[in-house]
């Protein structure tokens, strides 16, 4: 299995987004997370198509986008315009979960569903085969640089055995308070692709970073 890492520009220096990114794409970054937020499903604003065009213009690496908003369908067509590979909505506003993955993969991107940490796994059993991918949340959604839930790590181990049952071949994200002292656990707990924000973008060596957390993913095959 390989690991993937996604640093969240949530936590990069917008000033220099440019930089920022072309740092962590010399680091060996795998993805780049956009976290865009609505202030109605979480308690914080972020950003919309606007910065996914102006990120999909400086950078070849796929764009993995963490919809944390209310009626995420309302916005499918438009981030897939503005260069997204990767769509996630959140489970616990998806009511038509199956209808709107079909919507995101009809419109040229990969299909993610996301759990808070309250929402039980069940959410997703019945579309398991239909994700390219599920994003178990590691902190409550809203901020960057929370700490990690701990309990989570059985939610992950959990989540592969979920996934390995029903056949699917969707990845395993994990997304909060991932860095040296977590990645590890979370890694063997069967996760494959590590969102990472404060850890990569307040290190002084953003490429070191990543690859530090990559080294200690392999360490512990
Ligand atoms: C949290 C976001 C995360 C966030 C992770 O609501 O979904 O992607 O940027 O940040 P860190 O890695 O700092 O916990
Ligand atoms: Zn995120």
């Amino acid at each position: 299995m390989n690991v993937r890492i996604a640093p969240s520009i949530l936590s990069a220096d917008f000033g220099h987004l440019a930089d920022e990114i072309a740092r962590i794409e010399a680091g060996g970054a795998d993805w780049v997370h956009i976290d865009v937020m609505d202030g109605r499903f979480v308690p914080n604003l972020t950003y919309g198509a606007k910065v996914i065009e102006t990120v999909r213009k400086l950078t070849a690496l796929p764009l993995d986008v963490h919809l944390m908003v209310v009626e995420p369908e309302r916005y499918v067509e438009t981030f897939a315009a503005a260069g997204a590979s990767t769509l996630t909505l959140h489970a616990e506003v998806a009511p038509h979960m199956h209808r709107q993955l079909c919507r995101i993969k009809e419109a040229g991107c990969l299909a993610g569903v996301a759990l808070n940490p309250s929402t039980s796994l069940e959410a997703v059993r019945e579309v398991a085969t239909d994700l390219d991918l599920l994003l178990v949340m590691t902190v409550n959604p809203g901020f960057g640089a929370q700490t990690f839930i701990r309990h989570s790590i059985d939610k992950v181990r959990r989540a592969r055995a979920l996934l390995d049952a029903s056949g699917s071949r969707a990845l395993l994200e994990v997304d909060g308070g991932i860095n040296r002292e977590t990645i590890a656990e979370v890694w063997r707990a069967g996760a494959d692709t590590f969102v990472a924000g404060h850890a990569v973008f307040a290190s002084p060596d953003p490429g070191a970073e990543i690859a530090a957390l990559r080294q200690l993913c392999m360490e512990t095959v």
